[in-house]
């Protein structure tokens, strides 16, 4: 047994590619299959299911720049408007595309601010891509609200299954790529959606339950995110109950603090949803609060969804990565950047080259 499979071996992970019959999951027909029970176990347990409401959703453009960024772009302020029978919720979100954008790659940049991908939209620009730029906090927000600001009154909450902020946040990401996908200039087959730590969790949460993102960009996302649970250093269950983070989650999830090992799923279910699509997963080596070898660990753990659908997967090395290292081969990327939580350019740099490289 080599380096890596000792060390997953270690964690005591459920089997990803054994279906709750017992059996083996060997063809594309047997992962459609497990797709689904991971889906299953993800919603219950994790980040809970969406709004049960038929709901409608619009978008407005209620302002536009015409010559943003020196004249490099035109900039449109969008307003997406949903509304149910019983209810009815706004958030605002910006467009930047390049002059003149034909067929464009975008990121769908879950932001912190509203400032356009933290500051540097100018850099991302000149690179070639637009930028959808929403601010999280607009679409309900991150406080104790008990679920009664912003789309989070569109469910009835329940302490078991209803959606947690991951996935009102991922949900309106998905409406966000609804009307992007209308959009004739923007590359329908090439929208990635990004994130940074809790942001990057909720990346990971609309790259897995949306087939339409090319790519998912999780910056350490950490525990939630990309680390795996079991074994991990640094945070942990106990600490995502906190009341900043507890409606980050469904309540089912919280069922298994101080149980680790009674998980349904661990992160690696959660990864290999986008599989055979493109993922990006970075760390930083002074994150030990997410966990960069557990996020490593995450990527390496996933790869057989991809393997058993004919891909290459996770081509990272057999040991854990030094700083600096990058492993760009496979559809799911990695890189370890020297320094601490924070997403920085050098960041931006790598998952910039992994798009290019692989044309996503
Ligand atoms: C806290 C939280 C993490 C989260 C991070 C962030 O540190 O514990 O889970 O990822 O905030 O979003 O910055």
């Amino acid at each position: 047994m080599n380096f890596l499979e000792q060390e997953l071996k270690k964690r005591k992970l459920p089997s990803l590619m054994t279906l709750s019959d017992g059996s083996q999951v060997q063809t594309t027909q047997d992962w459609e299959i497990r797709r689904g029970e991971i889906e299953t176990f993800l919603s219950r347990d994790f980040v809970g299911y969406a709004v049960r409401l038929g709901v409608k959703t619009t978008c407005e453009t209620v302002r536009v720049e015409e010559h943003s960024y020196g004249g490099k772009a035109v900039t449109e302020y969008r307003e997406l408007h949903v509304r149910s029978d019983f209810s009815e919720g706004m958030f605002p979100f910006t467009l930047t595309l390049p002059e003149g954008a034909k067929k464009v790659p975008i990121f769908l940049f879950l932001s912190f601010t509203h400032e356009i991908a933290g500051g540097i939209g100018e850099e991302i620009l000149d690179q070639g891509y637009g930028i959808a730029n929403v601010c999280y906090q607009d679409i309900a927000a991150d406080y104790y609200d008990e679920h009664q600001t912003g789309l989070g009154r569109f469910c009835t909450r329940n302490p078991y299954d209803s959606w947690g902020k991951l996935k009102i946040w991922s949900w309106a990401v998905s409406r966000m790529l609804d009307v992007l996908l209308e959009d004739e200039r923007i590359d329908e087959k090439k929208i990635a959606v990004m994130g940074h730590s809790r942001l990057g969790k909720t990346a990971l949460a609309a790259g897995a339950f949306d087939s339409r993102f090319s790519l998912t960009v999780s910056c350490q996302s950490g525990a939630g995110g990309a680390a795996l649970f079991r074994k991990k250093s640094g945070e942990q269950i106990e600490n995502l109950y906190g009341k900043g983070s507890r409606l980050w989650f469904d309540g089912n999830f919280f069922k298994f603090l101080g149980k680790t090992e009674e998980l349904s799923f661990d992160q690696h279910f959660l990864l290999a949803l986008m599989a055979p699509r493109h993922l990006y997963v970075c760390s930083a080596t002074e994150d030990a609060w997410a966990d960069p070898s557990s996020e490593y660990l995450g990527c390496a753990a996933a790869d057989p969804a991809w393997k058993c659908l004919g891909y290459k997967g996770f081509v990272g090395k057999d040991g854990y990565p030094e700083a600096g290292e990058a492993f760009h081969e496979g559809e799911i990327g990695y890189h370890l950047r020297k320094g601490t939580h924070y997403l920085s350019r050098e960041d931006w740099k790598l998952i910039i080259e992994y798009r290019k490289k692989h044309q996503v």
